[in-house]
């Protein structure tokens, strides 16, 4: 199919363009689920998606794709393909030891999403044990939650973190149980304090001694240096933060949102890919992550709804030309054999894992994205 040409500017929920564009993004879901099925995909190579051990912290996007698309054409393929996939990620919850804190990213998207469209008892007891998981890995003396399983890691947090705390505020609005938003509130606070700079940029990882939760140090992870700015965590923080003031109305978190907003807009190339990280000295065949620009619009579509009309405007049309920007150069539609949707995504530039290659994150959003500037703005988050 070819690309959508028309121009940003109009009212996107009744843009043409956009309006194509989600229906290529049904088409291309529907010959996705034949393709891959109940697997776990994560990075595309040679048009062809991997698939991931039952534990991995991406395993939520794929259903979360299908949920999304499922969710208007009410394709019952792809219902049953995302309960299977929600349904193997079982043995995960039952044996404990694979859990991390990404548990949030799991089964929101998986567990929460069948919940909230069809009211599944099996996937709310899955989200609500997968809550209490996260709530378990909480320090108290940090104010943190704990990220990653390593034992030399146990005071480390991540910006990532940031994304797996909806899973905790939908927790306690089911169960009228406050315990899971405060933990996520706690945790937000201190990302507030320890990770983000005043420039709106973010550390990734932040390392608190365990037992007296005083901070130690920041490390570069995933980004270039411990002082730089890995792109997809400036989307983590931003996309982050306004999902925090969604469910709190803390105007705090709006405004961080609105600091990592800016921050990326004023960073990302005109063509909307951004590099893997905005400090990275330029090289040859650069990494670049459209994953973090595809979240970075979600997010700011999330923060149109947290602000007073006028700013409104300004965030939902920034996220309307980052998606428009993407469409235009790093989608797929030209080559049928491809089975992502988006290219150009970059996982771990620091260790040289999956460099400009089409991830299931960058797809996720990416159509979640094109949803909110459709006019539906439910989230599985
Ligand atoms: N949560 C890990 C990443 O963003 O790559």
């Amino acid at each position: 199919m070819s690309k959508v040409a028309t121009s940003v500017g109009a009212d996107a929920a009744n843009a043409p363009w956009v309006e194509e564009l989600w229906q290529q993004i049904i088409g291309k879901v529907g010959r996705m689920s034949e393709t891959i099925g109940a697997d776990f995909p994560y990075i595309s190579y040679n048009g062809k998606y991997n698939s991931e051990e039952a534990d991995w912290w991406t395993n939520g996007f794929w259903p979360g794709l299908l949920w999304l698309v499922y969710r208007e054409s009410k394709d019952d393929q792809l219902k049953d393909t995302a309960a299977q996939i929600e349904a193997k990620m079982d043995t995960v919850l039952t044996d404990f030891y694979p859990l991390h804190h990404d548990v949030g990213f799991m089964w929101s998207l998986c567990s929460v999403a069948q919940y909230k469209l069809l009211g599944c008892e099996i996937s709310k007891r899955r989200a609500m044990t997968a809550a209490s998981h996260l709530v378990g890995r909480f320090n108290a003396k940090g104010q943190f939650i704990r990220a990653w399983n390593q034992p030399e890691r146990v005071g480390w947090a991540i910006i990532d973190c940031m994304m797996n705390l909806p899973l905790l505020y939908w927790a306690s609005e089911e169960s009228g149980d406050p315990r899971f938003k405060h933990v996520a509130a706690f945790h937000a606070d201190t990302t507030l304090r320890e990770f983000l700079r005043p420039d709106g940029s973010s550390h990734h990882i932040v390392c608190f001694d365990p037992e007296s939760g005083e901070r130690e140090a920041a490390l570069g992870g995933q980004g270039y240096s411990p002082d730089s700015a890995w792109s997809r965590g400036t989307a983590w923080a931003l996309y982050g933060m306004a999902l925090s003031a969604r469910y709190t109305g803390d105007q705090r978190y709006i405004d961080a949102a609105k600091r990592a907003a800016h921050f990326f807009l004023a960073n990302v190339p005109e063509d909307g890919l951004p590099p893997w990280d905005f400090r990275a000295p330029w090289e040859e065949g650069m990494a670049m992550d459209s994953s973090a620009s595809a979240c970075a619009a979600s997010g700011m579509l999330e923060l149109s709804l947290l602000v007073p009309e006028g700013e409104s405007e300004l965030y939902r049309r920034a996220a309307e030309k980052l998606i428009f920007k993407l469409n235009e150069k790093y989608t797929t539609w030209d080559d049928p054999s491809e089975e992502a949707i988006l290219r150009m995504g970059t996982a771990n530039r620091p260790k040289k894992t999956h460099v400009n290659v089409p991830m299931i994150y960058g797809d996720y959003f990416f159509a979640e994205a094109v949803c909110k500037l459709r006019g539906v703005h439910d989230t599985f988050w």
